[in-house]
């Protein structure tokens, strides 16, 4: 096996192979004066399982092409399977028509793979469970809330009864791929926190239901409250609508709470949410999210809301310029190097 990096995050390329125990294999990659890229592979790959880990994360048209080059210079050179590990996957939020008149941002990114020899894909935590649905080629998804999981739990070790790596919930829940296929069919309404529960985790929008629900079957049960948002599509701009939370007893007051989403780009999402919780008497807050875009002022967004630790993954690259004091960053290497053998 060869496992090649795209120029996105080349330290998660680096961990994932070093728990492979083998050297990531060298790549040249050439900017021309007007921005055009020269991609090739410095290694022989002829009859190999190629791997290219490429998260197309912002700039995101350039990290894509950069990974159709490296694909096309794979393919050409003889490699066996290609397989593409993509952390986090560009475009995948404009996976249908919104508004007439718009592309479908995301099959056009699908159509481009499967033409140009790719033999499997591999992603962290996708937008939604439709996405694998888009591919005719393996595809395979994995997901941080394990991570997140034990993280919390040694958070929160003197208030929560079990280590969720030892409960026995079903294998599939803590398989990545088979966790939310399963879930595909789950339509029970939120559990709402009880007025006895200390702390709650919060999902910031309904999109957020199956993940959180997943999560708290890791976390025994732990009681999960939803927030409703609206984004405008024009301008992006987005408000909470509703909370659906404990309404009797104290009801959130005094709780702590852990909101878990699936990305973080303007932080608008987060910020909303913590606020919400704040004004409604919760006393801390934390953040898990498995992708850090960080887009405009988010890293200044979240230094400043009422939330205390903010946790992402490696899935995207952090410019030191935008990693700020609450922010905790966890690994997903060993994961990937996990299923890429696999
Ligand atoms: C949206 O449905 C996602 O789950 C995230 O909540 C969203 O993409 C976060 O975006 P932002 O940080 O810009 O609010």
């Amino acid at each position: 096996m060869k496992i090649f990096s795209g120029s996105a995050n080349k330290p998660l390329a680096e961990k994932v192979a070093e728990s492979l125990n083998i050297s990531l294999s060298p790549v040249e990659i050439f900017v021309f004066p007007d921005g055009e890229r020269r991609v090739r592979l410095e290694e022989d790959v002829v009859n190999e399982d190629v791997v290219i880990i490429q998260s197309t994360t912002p700039p995101v048209d350039q990290n894509y092409m950069e990974l159709f080059f490296l694909i096309d210079g794979a393919k050409r050179s003889g490699a066996k399977n290609i397989t593409v590990v993509m952390p986090y996957l560009g475009y995948q939020r404009q996976d249908h028509v919104f508004r007439s008149g718009e592309a479908v941002s995301f099959q056009v990114i699908v159509k481009i793979l499967e033409s140009i020899g790719v033999s499997r894909v591999i992603a962290c935590d996708l937008h939604t469970i439709k996405i694998p649905e888009f591919f005719t080629i393996p595809f395979t998804h994995l997901s941080a809330l394990q991570l997140f999981a034990e993280k919390i739990q040694e958070v929160f070790r003197d208030s929560l009864s079990r280590d969720p790596v030892n409960r026995s919930f079903p294998t599939s829940a803590r398989s990545s791929e088979a966790s939310f296929n399963e879930l595909r069919a789950v339509g029970s309404p939120p559990a709402i926190a009880t007025p006895d529960s200390d702390t709650i985790l919060v999902t910031p929008d309904m999109g957020g239901i199956r993940r959180i629900k997943i999560l708290s079957e890791m976390l025994d049960e732990m009681p999960y409250v939803m927030i409703e948002k609206n984004r405008d599509l024009a301008t992006g701009k987005v408000e909470v609508t509703a909370v659906h939370g404990p309404s009797t007893g104290s009801g959130f007051k005094g709780k702590k709470a852990i909101i878990v989403d699936d990305m973080i780009s303007s932080g608008r999402t987060i910020v909303n949410a913590a606020n919400i919780l704040k004004e409604k008497g919760v006393e801390e807050t934390l953040v898990f999210a498995t992708h850090p875009i960080f887009s405009d002022e988010a890293p200044e967004l979240l230094q400043n809301a009422p939330v205390e630790k903010v946790y992402v993954t490696d899935t995207v690259l952090i410019p030191e310029k935008k990693q700020f004091a609450k922010l905790t960053v966890l690994t997903i290497s060993s994961m990937v190097a996990d299923h890429v053998t696999s």
